[in-house]
């Protein structure tokens, strides 16, 4: 009775791994995002990217030469998905470099999702390709005789 039991588990525990396995996602070009980034992470992570600089998946990924148009998201070509690579790699350097490795909400994207880094994409970016680095201009005073309090002729 007890080796049934046994072995029944045995059988059920490698059915498991044999599903999991199946339901894995294996990506064909990570080189700065961990090898085994699950899907959940990478949708999370790729939504920050696009919302981030305000733009749709296509700014960074090209499309397959077929009928449907569908995505080559391993696909190098595009020079944007480059340069946010190199942006990936300077953003982490930041954080590991000039703030609290201890502190929670200092973790790398890509070991927790769910947690954005001190310094992300969005503190530079703010909804824009190419971040601003100039504050805006003080406004200009009204001309003379047009202000609020000026009289009226
Ligand atoms: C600002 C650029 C940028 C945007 C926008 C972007 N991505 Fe990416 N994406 C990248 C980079 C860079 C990588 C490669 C990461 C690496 O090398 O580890 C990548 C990798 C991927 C991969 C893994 C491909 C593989 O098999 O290696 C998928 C899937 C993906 N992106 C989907 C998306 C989706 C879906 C969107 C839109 C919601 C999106 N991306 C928007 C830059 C971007
Ligand atoms: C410390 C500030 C900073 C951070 C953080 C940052 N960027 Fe940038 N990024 C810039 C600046 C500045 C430029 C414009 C460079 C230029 O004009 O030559 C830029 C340009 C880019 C471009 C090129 C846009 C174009 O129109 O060609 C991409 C793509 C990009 N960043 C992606 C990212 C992604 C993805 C992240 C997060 C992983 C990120 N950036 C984080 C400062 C930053």
């Amino acid at each position: 009775m007890k080796k049934t039991l046994l072995i029944t588990t045995l059988v059920c525990l490698i059915g498991l791994s044999f599903a999991f396995q199946q339901t894995t996602v294996k990506y064909e070009n990570l080189k700065v995002l961990p090898k085994n980034t699950t899907k959940k992470e990478m949708d999370s992570i790729m939504r920050h990217f696009s919302m981030s600089l305000g733009v749709k998946c296509n700014f960074c990924h090209i499309r397959n030469n077929d009928a449907q148009k569908t995505m080559n998201f391993a696909s190098d070509s595009s020079k944007h998905k480059q340069i946010a690579r190199s942006m990936y790699k300077m953003m982490n350097k930041i954080n590991k470099k000039y703030f609290k490795p201890e502190d929670d909400e200092n973790r790398n994207m890509a070991n927790n999702a769910n947690r954005i880094p001190q310094v992300s994409c969005y503190s530079c970016h703010h909804g824009k390709e190419n971040p601003e680095n100039r504050p805006p201009a003080p406004s200009a005073p009204p001309p003379a005789g047009t202000g609020a309090g000026a009289p009226r002729t």
